[in-house]
């Protein structure tokens, strides 16, 4: 008899359960021009293709609303692909992309056999086996944006997009370290240690298994291995009804919590946000340039002397402009000189230091060494660097009066027109 109840209580339940999610069978299918999304059961999250450059891209956006919201994307560096393109879910139960015929792309690596897909009204899409247990979720694989009952584990890296609207991966990363508890966010290009980290929650030395966490409610959260909160980034608390939370790295290297009415356009609002000063994530200006706030606006200045690689694109930075000014005025003449740029602090990667020096001293010893290209002085430091120099920007810090002598090359005319130095070397 018990057993009958329980029995009963068990159909019932998994009954109720399918109702209410999306059930997408082996065979189905999608296409850019067609069907091209499964929804959720409420229609709020959808899975599917969108838009993206000259073609279309797969993945997970908010799709009930009155502007759609791009929250997951699958393989995310690979091309735009074109609109004859077809997405199968096959009677093997591999998803796959077919851009030209017999070329499969998978976009998910279930752990087992899948039998049957689900877009769930929480944005997470998932494959289930035939016991309805979870073969591959794409919440388990977050790109940029982290949604409510969404868990970043210690040790997973996320990484930004390159623009708002461009979702391959970008040039900042968001991770927990493992074992140590601490949220840090880093340079793409840098390593795990502290000389990169250019935010972080505070939180280190609070054990291992931290994990991120955010609520319906907007409240973002770490909690620890024994699931207790060790930290609240956000109170939360915030209006559930016709509303979402997501949190996402944004393009720019700032981690902001973001809520949307989804019944009014345009509401995307930030609630809180890593960072107020949109200079200070590492990598922002590329190579030889520095980033400077006008306004509140970020902006990225060349070194004296250099000039823009990729005008039009921060992240490619400066190079040595040899068509300079004394270069056209004096031509035929060869040498050095220097010029100043104040307030500004770059990654120290000096070859050589002198210590309790003059900015006189300083300026000289770069002068007089031919490798030197930047001397970088501060509070009698002096250090003396080669190029590229990387993660500049300016210091808002008055007292520090620092100062970085760069050195002018002024070259022969033939090279003047003809020979550019490639600056990033
Ligand atoms: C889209 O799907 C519906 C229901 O599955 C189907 O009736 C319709 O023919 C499909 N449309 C296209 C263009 O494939
Ligand atoms: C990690 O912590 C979560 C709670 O935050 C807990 O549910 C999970 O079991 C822990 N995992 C391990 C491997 O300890
Ligand atoms: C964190 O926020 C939750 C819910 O808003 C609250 O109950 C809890 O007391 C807060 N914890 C800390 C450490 O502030
Ligand atoms: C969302 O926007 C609608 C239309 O402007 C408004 O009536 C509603 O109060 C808003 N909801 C919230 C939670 O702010
Ligand atoms: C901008 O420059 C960076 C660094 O050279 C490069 O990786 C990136 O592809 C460029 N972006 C565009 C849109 O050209």
């Amino acid at each position: 008899m018990k057993s009958l109840l329980f029995f009963l209580l068990c159909s019932s339940f998994t009954v109720t359960a399918q109702q209410k999610q999306s059930h997408i069978n082996l065979g189905s299918s999608l296409s850019p021009t067609g069907n091209f999304s499964w929804l959720s059961a409420s229609g709020l999250f959808a899975f599917g293709f969108y838009p993206q450059g000259n073609g279309y891209a797969v993945g997970v956006f908010i799709s009930g609303v009155p502007e759609k919201t791009v929250v997951w994307t699958a393989n995310r560096d690979n091309p735009p692909v074109p609109r004859n393109s077809i997405l199968l879910f096959n009677t093997e139960g591999r998803l796959v992309l077919q851009t030209t015929p017999g070329q499969d792309i998978d976009i998910a690596e279930a752990s087992g056999a899948v039998s049957f897909a689900s877009v769930l009204d929480s944005g997470n899409f998932v494959l289930y086996n035939s016991d309805q247990e979870i073969m591959w979720q794409s919440f388990d694989h977050p790109t940029d944006t982290i949604l409510p009952t969404q868990r970043l584990p210690e040790n997973r890296g996320m990484f930004s997009s390159v623009s708002e609207t461009d979702h391959s991966t970008g040039i900042f990363r968001l991770k927990i370290m493992l074992g140590d508890g601490n949220l840090v966010q880093f340079p793409k290009d840098g390593a795990d240690v502290p000389e990169y980290d250019y935010w972080h929650s505070d939180t280190s030395l609070t054990g291992g298994n931290v994990s991120l966490n955010l609520g319906v409610d907007g409240h973002l959260y770490l909690l620890n291995n024994a699931g207790f909160n060790i930290k609240n980034i956000t109170e939360g608390g915030y209006q559930k009804e016709g509303m979402i939370y997501f949190m996402r790295l944004d393009y720019d290297g700032i981690i902001r919590l973001y809520s949307r009415n989804l019944t009014k356009k345009s509401s995307k609002s930030v609630l809180w946000e890593s960072l107020q000063d949109k200079c200070v994530p590492m990598g922002l200006c590329g190579y030889n340039s520095f980033c400077v706030l006008n306004e509140e606006s970020p902006e990225c200045r060349c070194l004296p002397g250099f000039v823009p690689v990729n005008p039009g694109n921060r992240t490619a930075g400066c190079e040595r402009n040899f068509r300079s000014e004394s270069c056209i005025n004096r031509p035929g003449t060869v040498g050095s000189s220097i010029q100043q740029v104040e307030n500004t602090v770059w990654e120290d990667s000096s070859y050589s230091d002198l210590s309790q020096t003059t900015k006189e001293v300083c300026e000289r010893a770069c002068l007089s060494d031919g490798n030197c290209e930047v001397a970088l002085f501060s509070n009698g430091q002096c250090s003396l660097q080669r190029l590229p120099l990387r993660f500049g920007r300016r210091d808002h810090n008055t007292d520090s009066k620092n100062i970085a002598f760069v050195k002018l090359h002024t070259t022969p005319s033939s090279d003047c027109i003809d020979h550019k130095e490639v600056a990033a070397v």
